[in-house]
């Protein structure tokens, strides 16, 4: 949990800016703040950071997604391709906005793969919301080829993956548009934010409109402006954003470290010729934030992760956990949610109870990720990764 590693007083001096201010709201009482407005500052840094014209923060990863997925004008009835493998939100986002999910192969990326993508479109397809896992790229170049080939609109849930580059672009914008989260367990965190990327101005109006009621936020009182659309409160509070805008400025260095980090528990697990790593599009645009590797069997896996926990090595083993694996999204076999959605009354392309996706479950089966430290100095993990080594070698 990198971000909250470094805890300090930076975060605090922010808050307390909106604290002795009271001003816990992004828009407006300009008399008050004091100078301080938390939530554009965050956005300007992220924007830096990232490289892309235009950054709107929300109030969390799923409302960012929705919001990117929304200004690129998905909704009803639209087939989108997902990923199996992925934190649920991003496939409710795409359910929520009235969209038919269509689920399609991952592969050592961990990310969906361009194969895959080509295996399930239809002439109905209308976009792919493609989600960087575990901090680092997708097949970009060959995705954005499928993509162009079929007319698909690209969307990036880049949720995990701040600070990761494709080819010397930051992830989220090799598409309309893409979205991060900043929760508590990400890289950067805001307590609990998202925010939104892109380059293309009416993308990012539209996004930013959405995100609050459908304000255009256009002249300085907010509320008494035009409505063009309707939307939702996805709006970033001042306290969140102070924290997230604290962050953002140790991000250069925690990517650093965990570089650092990362090299030498590779280098540990390297002495095991049982093992293979994640295929990395662009090994120097990666983040860092895990360590991803593939044990030879799906026990093995499970067996190695179990022991690494007891250990106190937190490893994740996603394959059966409750969020991130479709085994698991029993809502998803049976679209089932608290009042009707679209998907429900819907055509169905896919019976999702019964979905043969027979490379994503063997990746993910065999699938062991270990979080990369930004904190711990070279000696801890250099003796974490003889531990990690130990114990892995145990069950190939
Ligand atoms: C890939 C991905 N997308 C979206 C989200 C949702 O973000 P949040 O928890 O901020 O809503 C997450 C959170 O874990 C995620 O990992």
């Amino acid at each position: 949990m990198p971000g909250t590693e470094l805890f300090g007083e930076e975060e605090r001096k922010e808050v307390n800016d909106v604290m002795e201010t009271g001003v816990l709201f992004r828009y407006g009482h300009d008399a008050q703040r004091n100078g301080h407005w938390k939530a554009k500052e965050f956005e300007a840094e992220v924007a830096q950071f990232t490289g892309a014209k235009y950054a709107h923060g929300v109030a969390n990863g799923t409302a960012a997604i929705t919001c990117a997925l929304a200004a690129a004008g998905i909704g009803y009835g639209d087939e989108v391709i997902c990923t199996p493998f992925t934190f649920m939100a991003t496939n409710e986002a795409v359910m929520f906005l009235g969209a038919i999910p269509l689920f399609a192969e991952v592969d050592e990326s961990l990310c969906l793969s361009p194969e895959g993508i080509e295996a399930v479109v239809t002439p109905n397809t209308k976009a792919v919301c493609l989600v960087h896992m575990c901090g680092a790229a997708a097949r970009l170049d060959e995705i954005k080829a499928v993509c162009e080939r079929h007319n698909l609109i690209l969307v990036e849930d880049a949720g995990q993956a701040l600070g990761a580059f494709y080819k010397g672009k930051h992830v989220g914008l090799h598409g309309v548009a893409g979205a991060f989260s900043f929760d508590f367990f990400k890289l950067a965190t805001c307590g609990e934010g998202g925010i939104f990327i892109t380059d293309d101005e009416e993308t990012y109006k539209k996004a930013d409109t959405y995100s609050d009621h459908g304000h255009t936020h256009i002249g300085d009182n907010r509320g008494m402006e035009q409505h063009p659309y309707l939307g939702l409160n996805y709006r970033l509070g001042e306290l969140n954003a102070a924290i997230g805008l604290a962050q953002m400025r140790k991000v250069p260095n925690m990517i650093e470290t965990q570089r650092r980090n990362k090299a030498i528990l590779k280098d540990a697990l390297n002495t095991i010729p049982e093992l293979t790593f994640r295929h990395l599009s662009d090994e120097a645009g990666d983040s860092c934030t895990f360590l991803n590797f593939f044990m030879p069997s799906k026990e093995g896996a499970k067996n190695a992760a179990d022991e690494l926990g007891k250990a106190g090595i937190g490893a994740a083993y996603w394959y059966t956990n409750m969020y991130h694996f479709i085994n698991q999204w029993d809502h998803v076999h049976n679209l089932s949610t608290v009042s009707k959605l679209p998907v429900n009354v819907l055509p169905k392309p896919q019976d999702y109870a019964n979905l043969d996706l027979p490379k994503s479950q063997d990746v993910i089966g065999r699938l062991i990720s270990i979080g990369v430290s930004a904190k711990k100095e070279t000696s801890e993990i250099e003796a974490m990764a003889n531990q990690l080594a130990e114990i892995v070698r145990k069950h190939v």
